[in-house]
């Protein structure tokens, strides 16, 4: 490979991927491969750099993921991560303990600042922890970078080895000054120069998609959100007619949102494309009712989504690949490799083991929400389509708790239209994203001196860059009020409206 590469060795943590990203956006091309990848094929790859990332496992653990100690003697500078880091302590003849008190989040971290790790960062710095067990002592040879009061070596390294580790998490946006320690490691440890750029991402990827369908026939599950869209306009731009887009209209859109995706990708608009509008919303009704189990509804979405597009295949005869657009967040807490699994999205755990197509592209796979933003500019992709917020595939199935009907869509789309209009006006910018959700609870209230029995809408909003952890948005408490006073008026069968405070972690962005 002619590009300078970094990878990343999974062991099986969340934010794998969230480490490879932050290094891509040091315009360094970064890879996650699985901790069992062999030294040969790492000598062959010849990377700049490795990451060990975290993962849940302890050390001593039956079944703990580990590599080969020869790895640090290749010569290739290594920063483990949280469990990356205590594989390299116990690998190396340290010791890894149970910590007296396990530290979960911002903690504040003590650094040595002439490590060239830690370089520009200050001495006392805010850092993301998340363990249970940490590294007691040091193994010979490492001198300590980086202490708290319940860790003794919250970071270490040897320098002439290149070798670094850290107990907390650098990529986590919480490390107040992670970016700037990946830098470091990726350009004054490393030695790269950042000449990767994400434009080279599109031309590769159209080339390889080029290679891989050939003259074949192509069906892209498109949504009309930001991820499929771009995925659609990046296999057009490969391919040309030999992409059919299939919009599904399950009944669990927002409101007015089938016709406003026919608009763009339609015939009347500005895209070249073969594009079929499905609607099949009693047939997902039908599908749904009764059932309350999240997963199962996922589930239920997913395979029903799937069969509605073998149907559509078939009536165009001979497709052999079908395109998604799932985008990195969505993969990771699908539970796919050795991480725990939060839940199924739609367009990958929740596919059905059977699948008619040949093989499934997903071209976007390893991007994450901002990334595929990027590469939708790249390709030309007008902005207000570029920044539409995200909407997931199992749409407002996933925004009801509990059983889905008819009915809970109807209330769900009018005060999620009523939140958005809201926010328009009031023009508050920055948030990652907005909506209503329908809980299932129904509680009294009193409304023209009669006594109501009905839901409770909530509102969420949320900052987020990566969509992996998320803060709940400070929204003035007037706009709040008004979107409640007109949910509770406009909106029948409701008469309770609460604002979502939850952060992600602990709590998910979307309610199932
Ligand atoms: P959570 O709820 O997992 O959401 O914190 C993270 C981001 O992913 C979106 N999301 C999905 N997107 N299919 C998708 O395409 C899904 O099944 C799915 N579930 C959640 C969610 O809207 C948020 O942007």
């Amino acid at each position: 490979m002619d590009k300078e590469l970094v990878i990343v060795l999974d062991f099986g943590g969340q934010y794998n991927q969230l480490i490879a990203r932050r290094v891509r956006e040091c315009n360094v091309y970064c890879e996650v491969h699985p901790y069992t990848i062999g030294l040969d094929r790492i000598r062959e790859m010849n990377p700049k750099g490795i990451i060990f990332t975290g993962g849940p496992n302890s050390v001593y653990g039956e079944g703990a993921p580990r590599c080969s100690e020869d790895i640090f003697e290749l010569g290739i500078p290594i920063l483990g991560i949280c469990y990356g880091s205590q594989l390299m302590a116990y690998l190396l003849g340290g010791k890894v303990e149970t910590a007296p008190v396990s530290e979960y989040g911002k903690t504040e971290v003590a650094v040595d600042g002439t490590s060239i790790l830690f370089e520009g960062v200050s001495q006392k710095t805010v850092c993301w922890m998340s363990h249970t067990d940490y590294i007691s002592e040091a193994p010979a040879e490492f001198t300590i970078s980086a202490t708290t009061p319940v860790c003794p070596v919250a970071a270490m390294e040897i320098p002439e080895k290149k070798l670094y580790a850290t107990q907390f998490h650098p990529e986590v946006m919480h490390t107040q000054e992670g970016i700037k320690m990946l830098s470091n490691f990726v350009f004054n440890v490393c030695g790269c120069c950042g000449d990767w750029k994400m434009s080279s991402f599109a031309e590769d990827t159209i080339r390889s998609v080029r290679e891989k369908v050939g003259g074949g026939k192509v069906l892209c599950a498109l949504s009309g959100g930001v991820d499929s869209s771009v995925a659609a306009v990046l296999l057009s731009k490969a391919i040309g007619r030999q992409l059919t887009c299939v919009f599904v209209d399950h009944g669990l859109l927002r409101k007015n949102e089938g016709d406003e995706v026919e608009a763009v990708f339609g015939p009347q608009g500005p895209y070249d494309l073969n594009f079929i509008r499905v609607n099949c919303q009693q047939r997902f009704y039908t599908r749904l009712a009764g059932i309350t189990e999240p997963e199962q509804k996922r589930k239920i979405i997913g395979e029903e989504f799937i069969r509605v597009f073998e149907e559509e295949a078939k009536k165009i005869g001979a497709v052999d690949f079908l395109v998604q657009g799932t985008i990195y967040p969505d993969v990771i807490e699908s539970g796919l490799g050795k991480s725990a699994v939060i839940k199924s999205h739609h367009n990958v755990g929740g596919l059905p083991d059977c699948v008619d197509f040949k093989e499934i592209i997903e071209p976007l796979r390893l991007l994450f929400k901002d990334e595929v933003r990027k590469v939708g500019r790249e390709l030309g992709i007008p902005e207000h389509l570029v920044n539409r917020q995200p909407f997931p595939g199992p749409g407002l199935g996933i925004r009801i708790i509990g059983e889905v009907t008819e009915e809970k869509v109807r209330i769900v789309q009018d005060a999620d239209a009523i939140y958005r209009e809201e926010i328009a006006k009031a023009d508050i910018q920055g948030l990652g994203q907005y909506f209503a959700a329908l809980t299932n609870m129904r509680s009294v209230g009193v409304m023209g001196d009669e006594r109501t029995y009905d839901y409770a809408v909530a509102l969420r909003a949320v900052n987020t860059t990566d969509f992996m952890t998320a803060e709940c948005s400070d929204i003035p408490f007037e706009v709040l009020q008004r979107v409640m006073n007109r949910i509770i008026n406009e909106v029948g069968r409701v008469n309770r409206v609460v604002y979502d405070l939850t952060s992600k972690p602990p709590g998910t962005i979307e309610f199932e």
